[in-house]
């Protein structure tokens, strides 16, 4: 009990006092860090705001001491916010001269921000009043964003005035060897590569289904229940690593796990290999294609991984829009989108929406409180990579591409449809509750992103399409 009023003294004392002596200069200063050349007058402008007023929680090392920098309390509350700022965005020194280029994810993280205008922190802003961003600054720093991401070659096909959105379009083609396109895609739907010659890839990923198999959990050989719902194959290249946690590295490591994956395809690599060579038609393809290696576990996940790099979905409506139609939109849709930028996009950014972060699943509300039901191991996500504590209920955000076809919902497949699926996201990611009017318009900017496959739109692909 003795404790709370020497806190509300504390508290007190530190209100008015803080305020103060940071206005009248006492404390620390750094000197700027110089540009180097080359660089824009808009990122020249950009690293002096954030120098000023980012600097003391997102960048180690760098902090302005004030005198109080040492006292007990003062330290603590320094200590923790720069800890859980700099988990989320650091800005180290070689980013404020220009070195180190900005990543997609900090320049959709710094927009994020910068429309919600919730940074700097209130509390910090009770003691630093002067720091908070200017709309000047704002408007800086967002042209500035804008510019970088005009510079990606992910925006060589947007229109001029759309070269800053946090969304690209997805290229019309894909520079690939056809013939590897087409052995991976045999592979890719050959039964051979099943322990029990029951499944093949398009079991778990139709193409005809938006890359998935439509069904809350991924269901293996002799019938068996995965942990976990199947995500889409459709625009997997896009993603920073491949599954939920991002425990492949690429597409070809993936693409050894279902095969060897007892509950999935249940097979041995060595015997598959050996069928796949007393199968017609693969060993020659493969001393063609790879004269030096022939047919081995390597070589056919290459050329799986290369067949789904073909598994580009362009020319959505979406896209036509970003590519200059501008009337190609209904209002509703373009509402949506509006919606979608100022509080989806910082975690689903770039030509697939997502792929490019991991992020916690329930932020603002516990997700799997609200669920119910027991805690799977495959909720840990990503901690089940790292083994820290702090990545624990992370996942890799998925891609939004295609999101009409690619139903149940989240990892766990517990939404069952979309509307279900952002009024949830709206509120454990935002603490937002959406209306229904709102909800419908996002529902329909995402019903926007339905892309296409060999020149036909994913809704009615045919067997002959997919073969
Ligand atoms: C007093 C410390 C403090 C200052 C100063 C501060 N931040 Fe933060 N920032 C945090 C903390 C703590 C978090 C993580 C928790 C949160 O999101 O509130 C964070 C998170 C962020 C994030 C990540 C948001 C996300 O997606 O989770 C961005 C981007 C960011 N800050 C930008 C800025 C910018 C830009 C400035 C300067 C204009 C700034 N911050 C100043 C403490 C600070
Ligand atoms: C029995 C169903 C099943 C089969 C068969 C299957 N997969 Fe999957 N696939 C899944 C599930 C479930 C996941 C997610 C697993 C996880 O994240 O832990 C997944 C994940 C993936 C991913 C990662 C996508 C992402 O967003 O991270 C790719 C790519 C993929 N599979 C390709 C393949 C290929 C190629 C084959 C054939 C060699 C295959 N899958 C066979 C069910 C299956
Ligand atoms: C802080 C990051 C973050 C924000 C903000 C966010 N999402 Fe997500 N989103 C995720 C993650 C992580 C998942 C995967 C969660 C899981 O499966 O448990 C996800 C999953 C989804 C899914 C399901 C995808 C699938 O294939 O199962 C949809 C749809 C979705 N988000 C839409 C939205 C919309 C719409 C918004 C804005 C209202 C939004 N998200 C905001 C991180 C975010």
């Amino acid at each position: 009990m003795k404790k709370i009023p020497l806190f509300l003294l504390l508290l007190l004392a530190g209100i008015l006092f803080f305020p103060i002596s940071n206005l009248i200069g006492l404390s620390g200063k750094n000197e700027p860090i110089p540009v180097v050349s080359g660089k824009s007058a808009n990122f020249a402008k950009v690293s002096q705001i954030l120098q000023n007023k980012c600097v003391d929680c997102h960048s180690p090392g760098m902090l302005r001491k004030p005198f109080y920098s040492e006292w007990p309390i003062a330290k603590q509350l320094m200590a923790k916010d720069m800890a859980n700022a700099t988990a989320r965005l650091i800005l180290a020194e070689k980013f404020y001269s220009g070195e180190e280029a900005a990543t997609p994810l900090l320049l959709a993280r710094l927009e994020s921000v910068v429309r919600k205008g919730n940074m700097p922190p209130t509390l910090y802003l009770l003691m630093h009043w002067t720091d908070s961003l200017t709309d000047d600054e704002k408007h800086d720093i967002l042209a500035w964003v804008a510019e970088e991401r005009a510079k990606s070659p992910w925006s060589r096909d947007s229109a001029a005035a759309l070269k800053g959105e946090p969304v690209q379009p997805l290229p019309l083609t894909v520079d690939l060897n056809p013939d590897k396109v087409a052995l991976g895609g045999k592979l890719f739907h050959d039964r051979l590569l099943s322990g029990d010659n029951t499944l093949n890839c398009a079991s778990c990923h139709d193409l005809a289904r938006g890359g998935t198999d439509q069904a809350k959990v991924a269901t293996g050989i002799r019938g068996q229940q995965g942990p976990i719902n199947s995500p889409t194959v459709y625009n997997a290249m896009y993603n920073i690593a491949q599954f939920w946690d991002g425990r492949a590295k690429d597409l070809q490591e993936q693409a050894a796990g279902p095969v060897a994956n007892p509950i999935e395809m249940g097979a041995q690599w060595d015997t598959i290999v050996e069928q796949l060579k007393q199968a017609g038609g693969y060993q020659d393809a493969f001393g063609k294609l790879y004269p030096e290696q022939g047919l081995t576990k390597t070589t056919v996940t290459d050329a799986i991984a290369v067949f789904e790099q073909s598994l580009v979905t362009p020319n959505a409506r979406f896209d036509q829009y970003l590519r200059g139609n501008q009337t190609i939109l209904t209002a509703d849709e373009k509402a949506g989108y509006d919606l979608f930028k100022a509080d989806c996009a910082s975690c689903h950014f770039g030509p697939a929406l997502g792929g490019l972060s991991y992020e916690k699943m329930g932020i603002k509300q516990d997700y799997f409180k609200r669920r119910g039901g027991q805690l799977a191991e495959a909720d840990n996500g990503r901690f089940n990579v790292t083994k820290q504590e702090q990545d624990r209920h992370f996942f890799k955000v998925p891609v939004l591409r295609n999101i009409v076809l690619t139903y149940p919902y989240f990892h766990d497949g517990s939404a069952a449809s979309l509307p279900d699926a952002v009024k949830i996201m709206g509120e454990v990611q935002l603490g937002k509750t959406y209306t229904d009017a709102e909800i419908g318009e996002i529902v329909a900017f995402l019903a926007t992103l339905t892309g296409e496959y060999k020149g036909k739109p994913l809704t009615s692909l045919t067997a002959e399409d997919i073969k």
